[in-house]
């Protein structure tokens, strides 16, 4: 019997702050008109004084435990995609461990937007070589700790949160397929320049801002809108599946314009096609689970449906998965 990786239980959690574009008028010279009609975000959720990446991660990991019924020592891996650590170190995954009172090894994954596809492929690996039989996996950022306030270009696209997935060995083939990019030599289209072994921080970086986000938006939008039909396309063809039997396509929630454009390339309508970035800005590694979870608890999930779960951000890296849902919807559970 060949061995799989299945989704057994969903979370997700968003701090209870929210800013909305209007918070933002009051910040930097923006408009919500501006906002809304460039990116479609309307508002996102923000950490508050003292919470961070591994609050929200312990938060969304520890309801995907309780929906999967399963305890702290049956968890075999912990992988936790983030472009927001805590620290450079230790690994959040770490910290997160001992919040969620697991005792398995725990690590970190980033690849950026792309760091949730990047460890859902590293969990459902442990499990289908034997390695692990049950595998937390987590996109988790608090990303506006990391964009400058003052730049109204990075500033208001960004939003907190946290999404979780428990992966657990079955017969039935879950995560179907998995691909996987990089490009290095798109690395200054999108990064955090200074606070690195690179540019050591200093107070000229300080005063200059380089420990925030900076980011070249055309060269990311064009990127986006060329890789993700790409690695859709590929993982579908990995898979067996072509695109008329895709029930979701849940990409990266980066800017709405930029799925619209996919939307239009790969020939999908908005009933195949989830968005849910006007709400929670662009939550990076968080912004696939946070989706799926909203997906799943809202009752747009049955059993059977083909999805395809598809990343790109700063590397420049992508990565898209196509999984068969295999958890009863909420509404029919009890
Ligand atoms: N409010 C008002 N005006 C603004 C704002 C703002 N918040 N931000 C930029 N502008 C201005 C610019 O200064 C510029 O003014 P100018 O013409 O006088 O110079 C003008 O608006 C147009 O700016 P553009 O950057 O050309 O605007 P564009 O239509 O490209 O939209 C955006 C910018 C939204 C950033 C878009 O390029 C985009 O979404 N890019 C992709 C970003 C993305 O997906 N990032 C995800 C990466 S995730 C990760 O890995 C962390």
């Amino acid at each position: 019997m060949t061995r799989h990786a299945t989704i057994i239980g969903t979370g997700s959690y968003l701090p209870d702050t929210i800013m909305t574009n209007k918070d933002f008028e009051r910040i930097v010279e923006t408009s919500d008109e501006w906002i809304v009609s460039r990116t479609g975000i309307r508002e996102r959720h923000v950490v508050s004084e003292g919470e961070a990446t591994s609050d929200l991660a312990a938060r969304a990991g520890r309801i995907a435990m309780e929906r999967a019924g399963v305890k702290a020592e049956e968890i075999d891996m912990l992988y936790l995609g983030t472009t927001s650590p805590d620290y450079i170190m230790p690994s959040t995954a770490c910290i997160t461990q001992a919040k969620l009172g697991l005792k398995c090894p725990a690590v970190d994954l980033m690849a950026a937007c792309s760091s949730f596809i990047y460890a859902l492929q590293s969990g459902a690996a442990a499990i289908e070589s034997g390695r692990a039989d049950t595998v937390l996996v987590i996109g988790a950022e608090a990303l506006t700790r990391l964009v400058d306030f003052t730049d109204r270009a990075t500033c208001v696209l960004f939003g907190d949160g946290a999404g979780a997935v428990v992966l657990r060995a079955s017969d039935e083939p879950g995560i179907q397929a998995v691909v996987l990019g990089a490009d290095g030599t798109g690395a200054e289209q999108l990064n955090i320049p200074a606070g690195g072994s690179a540019v050591p921080m200093t107070v000229e970086r300080l005063e200059a801002r380089d420990q925030y986000v900076k980011m070249s938006g055309s060269e990311v939008f064009k990127f986006a809108v060329r890789i993700i039909p790409r690695a859709t396309k590929e993982a579908l063809a990995k898979s067996g599946h072509d695109l008329s039997e895709l029930r979701w396509l849940i990409p990266h929630q980066a800017n709405q314009r930029i799925i619209a454009t996919v939307e239009e390339r790969l020939g999908l309508d908005d009933e195949r096609v989830y968005m849910n970035l006007d709400t929670t800005g662009n939550t990076s590694a968080a912004s696939i689970p946070l989706a799926i979870d909203d997906l799943y608890t809202s009752g747009r999930l049955a059993p059977g449906d083909l999805l395809v779960l598809v990343g790109f951000g700063a590397g420049l890296t992508w990565g898209a998965a196509v999984v068969r849902w295999t958890m009863a919807s909420p509404n029919r559970e009890a």
